[in-house]
């Protein structure tokens, strides 16, 4: 096997391991270092996101739910379910196969687009403009050399201070898609994307969950007419969510943890959880890459700088995904690995940040591309506002979900769509249409004129595009 690459990528998440694979499409010579390892010690690309993110946290969320459907739901559509049963350790088993077959179908696609795979840690030995050595630490230690290089190490767990993760009582993520025997009482710190995830699975297998959130406000970040309704159902679901809390110390014991925290008017409260999930944010991931022994610049918060197109300071050295700024999302890493490969060839990577999805997991499903009404009062655009209850929408009325809206905001001299926000079910796929329209700048009146094939759940995204008009046609 060569030792010397044209392009060599260090971390194999959606950033690391799409770059490769795109850039020898490209005709470079590519290797990605990847150190993620499986229980058995053996190579586990895909990062994060394939290990103990996005592909675990859907396979949990999709089989708790259907355990809340049989318990709950079935019983409306004359379904009767007797001696119905929680096998946890199975469920556990499945949420492991699939993401088995993710990280072998990254192995498979390596091979089959002639991607050099080294399984350790990639450090910087040295380098310049004429090419760097990187170091792999692995099951033994060879040193590789790279024209270019791109850096995808992605991001850790945050913890909170005093409170390390020891993953049995105190969970990242890592533990919280593990826990062997559903915790009576759950605490959650944290009501972002991962504590609502996370908690939604729990309290769908039985838990009592609570959220303790440091905002006043329940997603900050969420088009608030959105967010409300989307507190509106978690919570009537029987997700408790505090906002405005302090958190003080936390004490784990043998079995419990005690959280203490005030509430948002300042009352002293002490909560005893048989588990605790900390999911307050990630940090930027360069442990073990040695950026001092090529002087590869980090910013402030310990992100590697980057320009817009994803290069750092040093000259052929890129780096996408959660360790430089912008969202942490699969997606957005997976744009920035294809932009930096198709750079690297001459070509002009397009990444537009305007248009990347964002979507929390629930039931419902929360999904937004573009500005919230919020933003756009800040920013002082002049907009207009349509939405459309799926109450109103039959095929969601037949599903027997009809709870959410959809919601438009579009400019309020050209119609050009500003931004699209869904809370409602199957929002992720719905939002898809949104991102299309926006990507090639449609107004809210070319999605109105749009035939939806019915009855669809897509049906409500085009209501909402006709509310912009105030000419809904079934609300
Ligand atoms: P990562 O996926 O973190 O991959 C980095 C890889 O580099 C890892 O394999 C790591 O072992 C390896 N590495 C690091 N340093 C070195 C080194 N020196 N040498 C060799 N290898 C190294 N995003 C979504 O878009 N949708 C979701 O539904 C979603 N769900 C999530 C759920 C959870 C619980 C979590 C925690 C995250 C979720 N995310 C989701 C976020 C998503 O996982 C990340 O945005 C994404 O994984 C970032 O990709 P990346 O390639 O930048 O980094
Ligand atoms: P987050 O940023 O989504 O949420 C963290 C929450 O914790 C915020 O609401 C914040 O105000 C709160 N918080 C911070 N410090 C606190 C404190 N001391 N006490 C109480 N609350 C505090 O981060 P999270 O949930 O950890 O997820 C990390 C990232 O992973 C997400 O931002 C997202 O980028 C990615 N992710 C994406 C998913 C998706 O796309 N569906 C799913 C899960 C994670």
């Amino acid at each position: 096997m060569s030792k010397n690459f044209d392009v060599v990528v260090i971390g194999g998440g959606p950033g690391g391991y799409i770059a490769a694979i795109r850039a020898a499409q490209l005709g470079f010579n590519t290797a990605c270092i990847d150190e993620w390892k499986n229980e058995k010690g053996g190579p586990a690309p895909g990062g994060t996101c394939t290990n103990v993110g996005c592909i675990p946290s859907k396979a949990l969320l999709q089989s708790s739910e259907h355990y809340e459907h049989a318990s709950h739901g079935f019983a409306e559509h004359g379904i009767e379910v007797k001696g119905l049963g929680l096998n946890l350790e199975k469920m556990l088993g499945r949420k492991n196969t699939v993401v088995k077959q993710n990280n072998d179908g990254i192995l498979y696609l390596f091979k089959k687009n002639k991607v050099s795979f080294f399984h350790g840690r990639g450090s910087f030995v040295k380098g310049d403009a004429n090419g760097y050595e990187i170091k792999v630490a692995g099951a033994a230690e060879e040193t590789i050399t790279a024209k270019h290089v791109i850096v995808a190490t992605g991001s850790n767990a945050r913890a909170l201070p005093g409170a390390e993760f020891d993953e049995k009582l105190i969970l990242s993520n890592t533990g919280a898609l593990s826990i062997t025997e559903v915790p009576k009482k759950l605490g959650v710190i944290g009501a972002g994307v991962i504590g609502l995830e996370m908690g939604s699975v729990w309290r769908r297998l039985g838990a009592e969950v609570t959220v303790l959130e440091a905002l006043p406000t329940f997603l900050g970040a969420v088009d608030e007419q959105i967010a409300k309704e989307a507190q509106k159902l978690l919570t009537k679901q029987g997700l408790a969510v505090n906002l405005g809390v302090k958190i003080g110390a936390i004490k784990a014991g043998k079995n419990s943890v005690s959280v203490e925290y005030t509430d948002a008017k300042g009352d002293a409260h002490t909560g005893e959880f048989d588990k605790l999930i900390v999911s307050i944010g990630r940090t930027p991931n360069t442990i073990g890459l040695n950026p001092e022994g090529v002087g590869l610049k980090l910013d402030e918060r310990g992100f590697i700088a980057v320009d817009g197109d994803c290069k750092t300071n040093l000259p052929n050295v890129w780096a996408v995904g959660d360790v430089v700024r912008g969202p942490m999302l699969a997606h957005k890493a997976e744009e920035e690995g294809v932009a930096v490969a198709e750079r690297i060839a001459g070509q002009h990577g397009h990444v537009n940040f305007n248009t990347i999805p964002w979507v929390i997991y629930t039931s419902p499903e929360i999904a937004w591309v573009g500005k919230t009404e919020q933003q756009l009062k800040a920013e002082g655009v002049q907009y207009k506002a349509g939405t459309f209850p799926f109450l109103a929408n039959g095929r969601a009325r037949a599903l027997g979900d009809t709870s959410g809206m959809v919601k438009f905001l579009a400019d309020a001299k050209t119609d050009e769509i500003l931004g699209v926000h869904i809370v409602g079910p199957m929002a992720s796929e719905l939002i898809s249409e949104a991102v299309v329209a926006m990507e090639f700048r449609a107004s809210s009146e070319d999605i109105a004129r749009i035939c939806h094939a019915h009855p669809s759940l897509s049906e409500a995204t085009k209501e909402a595009a006709l509310a912009v008009d105030k000419r809904a046609l079934n609300f």
